[in-house]
């Protein structure tokens, strides 16, 4: 395989096919690069265990923190149809990230990273890599190491941001269940926000039943709010906690 560091090297030039409703959007690396500090990482599929889990949602909750660091823009690279990336976008929520399909591997192909992936039926994919761009050219890669099988160690999102800002300290993921319409959940969530700290909303009737609520917690009322793997309660609760 081996994998060469682009670091000083402009990305490749090369036009992506995107389907935005029912029309044709060709988008180009000038487009995406061209006066923008961007972020990129690059993975072997859609919808795959990984890539779905961790590679993507990362990425997609940290997007704030990237911006308040000065990237513009967080891009996703994968052998993968427009279709595929849409369908997948959608199906992660992902909307902080732009999906970029790369159905014929030329983008991949020109930073060298296409490898075959016959023995999974892949054909030719990416190998998971992440790069900093700052307005078209490559200020600093992480390749993963060239193992056997799917490495993910260096591509992930929280060693980008700390390579980008190295003072910066993750904030503890927060998940919070939440009914329409409930009031508490309003002031839950905005006490949240006050503190400016990120958060995943799971919706009853929608995400998630009453039924999850009262296995994981005990009680059968929203919100019920969850730091770090620790249960912290009701809006109250979570006020006090905060405080
Ligand atoms: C994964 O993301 O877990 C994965 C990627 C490519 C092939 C198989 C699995």
């Amino acid at each position: 395989m081996a994998f060469v560091d682009r670091t000083g090297q402009q990305v490749p030039n090369v036009v992506f096919h995107t389907r935005v409703g029912d029309s044709w959007k060709d988008v180009s690396t000038d487009d995406l690069f061209k006066g923008k500090k961007v972020v990129v990482f690059s993975l072997p599929g859609a919808f795959t265990p990984t890539c779905s889990s961790t590679h993507l949602p990362r990425y997609n909750e940290l997007a704030k923190a990237f911006k308040q660091n000065g990237v513009d823009s967080i891009l996703c690279v994968s052998v993968n149809d427009t279709f595929v990336m849409n369908a997948w976008a959608a199906e992660e929520e992902s909307e902080n990230v732009i999906m970029v399909p790369d159905g014929n591997g030329e983008f991949t192909e020109g930073m060298g990273m296409l490898v075959g992936k016959d023995d999974l039926g892949f054909g030719k994919r990416s190998w998971r890599y992440s790069m900093l761009v700052n307005d078209g050219k490559i200020e600093k890669m992480f390749i993963e190491p060239e193992k056997e099988g799917d490495p993910f160690e260096v591509s992930d999102a929280d060693t980008m941001l700390k390579y980008i800002a190295p003072d910066w300290k993750a904030q503890e993921s927060i998940a919070i269940f939440t009914k329409p319409g409930c009031q508490f959940c309003s002031k839950a969530k905005k006490l949240l926000e006050e503190k400016g700290l990120a958060y995943e909303e799971i919706v009853l009737g929608k995400d998630a039943s009453i039924v999850s609520v009262r296995a994981i917690t005990g009680k059968a009322t929203a919100p019920q709010v969850f730091v770090g793997g620790k249960y912290i309660g009701g809006s109250e609760d979570l006020e006090a906690y905060l405080a």
